[in-house]
């Protein structure tokens, strides 16, 4: 949540730190802002709405300085409005500072700084911490060898409670940022004579892709030639330099729309690419390089702990029911946010995942780090290298579906659903699975990426279907044993894009209270597949359309429904029970992909949402 960007070097700031807010701006876009030093000042320019209106405000301020900061908001402290937007100028003038996290003391801090003359425009808890530090820098005495600069955001820091990515500005340090990290992720990219700070590679990949990850506590001090990283208790930290494995043109649009289009669209070479490697050579199970965890150890577990937020939770639905239905172990899936304080009683040897495509979801991970404080492993399914719940898990597995940019999950979705898969097949063949049934399950999950080509295909079939369908304000989305959390994804995804009203049950659930809300103005999606349940899904639709509702049947090929049952039909390819949940959420993500098209909507930038939610 929010974005801030930093550039240290000889080019024209402002340049690259637009440039690289653009590839931010997925974090949050109510508001954009930066600040350069130029002329012996810190020249600002901020704007309410989108990066686009501040690219229009800087051209006015012809911006030459090299060294700047800047940020792209989703406001937590403060409405939408300029003056609450980053930048924020201490009240004398000295620091400017772009901080994404909340400070939770902010209130105790104001209260300390008003009788000392400092004053407030906003009503952010950002322009606190950038008087405080000020405070600092006023009354720090030089001190031989170090950087009154550098102190005086250290001292500030070690009052602050709460979270905070900053990068700080200071009027008499030309060529200098200070910025600092605790629960916010913030990476220093180390470029050619040059340096840029990010929240996340995105915003600098283009220039260099040579990264550190700063790590909670640490602080890092950039001049034109150097940097130096430290804690804010003065110790010195050596840094790791990474090198980040993707390059620019993946995070390009490259034709497409809208890049939810492009991550639908990129979906079979991203399952690909999560399941290269991860397969024994005997062709009847998968094997995972960083689980950290061997045979012995996962035969003593005796119950999953999966825990995530949003999409990430469904993929832990499907994941609980996979594992429970090929390995017969126990499994419990709850939400990071709740996880993190309700105290559940846990049993002797479980085994917790956390799932999260950005890796710095603050719920889940302050439900890891719940886990661990209680003594327990966490293993992390994430696709963010480098994230702060990569860092901090005991182990895990990277999804490798490269970055996903719109804002509505997509394919990391996907890439979690089949790691799950694979994860119910390596506990399933420590366990009673056959050697014939794994090598069965193996074919069956490489064959998913084939199935989702054959799947997209229906692309123009929904379009069609959502135009006729986008007028309603009302959908149910209905779905049985593993597709009941497709169905939560599908009403998910319908919602934070199009804004439509959307819920997912049970398929037999409805009946039990949804189905009152059954006419011709709430039609239903229902996934039908081939097998047991089958008949019965028919009959929940003959409820339905007995009530004068519409129905969108999801079905396998090769099923056949009662003439004139369904409105609309969109037929998948038939498929192994642990590649069905895959499939069956293409139709759905197209179908929400292109109702919000239909209306308008901002796909990729749904209002009130940002992709990684840093905040509690
Ligand atoms: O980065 P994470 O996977 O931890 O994010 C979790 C949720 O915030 C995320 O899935 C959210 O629900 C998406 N907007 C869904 O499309």
């Amino acid at each position: 949540m929010c974005g801030i960007v930093g550039y240290v070097g000889s080019q024209k700031a402002s340049t690259i730190l637009l440039e690289g807010l653009k590839r931010l701006e997925y974090r949050g876009y109510d508001s954009a802002g930066l600040a350069v030093q130029q002329n012996g000042r810190l020249e600002l320019a901020r704007k309410v709405g989108r990066v686009e209106n501040l690219v229009k405000e800087a051209a006015k301020h012809r911006f030459t300085g090299t060294t700047g900061i800047c940020h792209t908001r989703w406001a937590t402290h403060g409405g939408v409005t300029e003056a609450n937007a980053h930048p924020h100028l201490s009240s004398d003038g000295k620091i400017a500072l772009v901080h994404n996290g909340v400070i939770e003391n902010y209130a105790a801090i104001k209260k300390f700084l008003l009788p000392k003359g400092y004053a407030f425009k906003s009503e952010t808890d950002t322009e606190v911490l950038s008087n405080l530090i000020a405070y600092h820098y006023a009354k720090e005495p030089t001190i031989a060898g170090q950087s009154r600069f550098l102190e005086s955001v250290r001292k500030a820091l070690r009052h602050v409670e709460g979270t905070y990515g900053i990068a700080v500005l200071c009027l008499d340090c030309t060529g200098e940022i200070v910025a600092a990290r605790k629960g916010s992720p913030l990476i220093l990219g180390v470029g050619d004579k040059e340096y840029i700070l990010a929240s996340d590679v995105s915003a600098l990949v283009s220039r260099t892709q040579n990264v550190v990850y700063l790590k909670d506590g640490e602080v890092v001090h950039v001049t034109p030639k150097q940097f130096f990283i430290s804690t804010l208790d003065q110790e010195d930290v050596s840094p790791v330099v990474d090198q980040v494995t993707w390059t620019i043109d993946a995070a390009e649009m490259n034709g497409y729309a809208h890049f939810m289009e492009k991550e639908i669209f990129e979906q079979p070479a991203a399952l690909e690419n999560s399941m290269r490697g991860r397969f024994s050579e005997d062709g009847s199970t998968a094997k995972f390089g960083g689980l950290n965890l061997g045979p012995v150890d996962f035969r003593q577990i005796d119950r999953f702990v999966f825990l995530g937020c949003g999409t990430a939770w469904h993929s832990c639905l499907v994941a609980e029911h996979l594992i429970e239905r090929f390995a017969r172990v126990p499994v419990e899936v709850d939400y990071a946010s709740e996880f993190r304080y309700r105290n559940a009683p846990l049993s002797g040897n479980p085994l917790f995942f956390v799932m999260s495509q950005s890796g710095e979801t603050i719920d889940t991970l302050g439900a890891l780090r719940e886990a661990q404080r209680k003594g327990y492993k966490v293993l992390a399914v994430n696709n963010t290298v480098g994230s702060t719940i990569a860092r901090e898990a005991d182990g895990g597995i990277y999804q490798h579906v490269g970055p996903e940019i719109g804002v509505a999950s997509t394919k990391a979705f996907t890439s979690q659903l089949l790691i799950g898969a694979m994860l119910a097949l390596h506990v399933a063949r420590m366990r009673d699975m056959s050697f014939a049934d794994g090598v069965e399950f193996v074919s069956a999950l490489k064959k998913a990426p084939d199935l989702v080509r054959e799947a997209l295909k229906q692309a123009g079939h929904i379009k069609a279907v959502a135009k006729r369908f986008s007028k309603y304000n009302d959908m149910l989305f209905l779905g049985r044993l593993s597709l009941f959390p497709i169905a939560l994804e599908g009403a998910l995804k319908l919602k934070e894009i199009s804004y439509i009203h959307a819920e997912g049950y049970p398929a037999a659930e409805m009946k039990h209270g949804p189905i009152a809300l059954i006419n011709e103005q709430c039609p239903s999606v229902f996934f039908a597949p081939q097998g047991e349940i089958f008949n019965k899904v028919v009959s929940s639709m003959q409820e339905v359309k007995a009530r004068k509702g519409l129905v969108i049947a999801i079905i396998t090929e090769g099923c056949e429904l009662p003439p004139g049952l369904a409105d609309e039909v969109i037929t998948i390819p038939d498929c192994h029970e642990a590649v069905l949940p895959i499939v069956a959420t293409i139709p759905v993500q197209l179908l929400s992909y292109y109702i919000a098209c239909e209306r308008g909507c901002d796909v990729d930038k749904p209002r009130n949402l940002a992709k990684s939610v840093t905040v509690e």
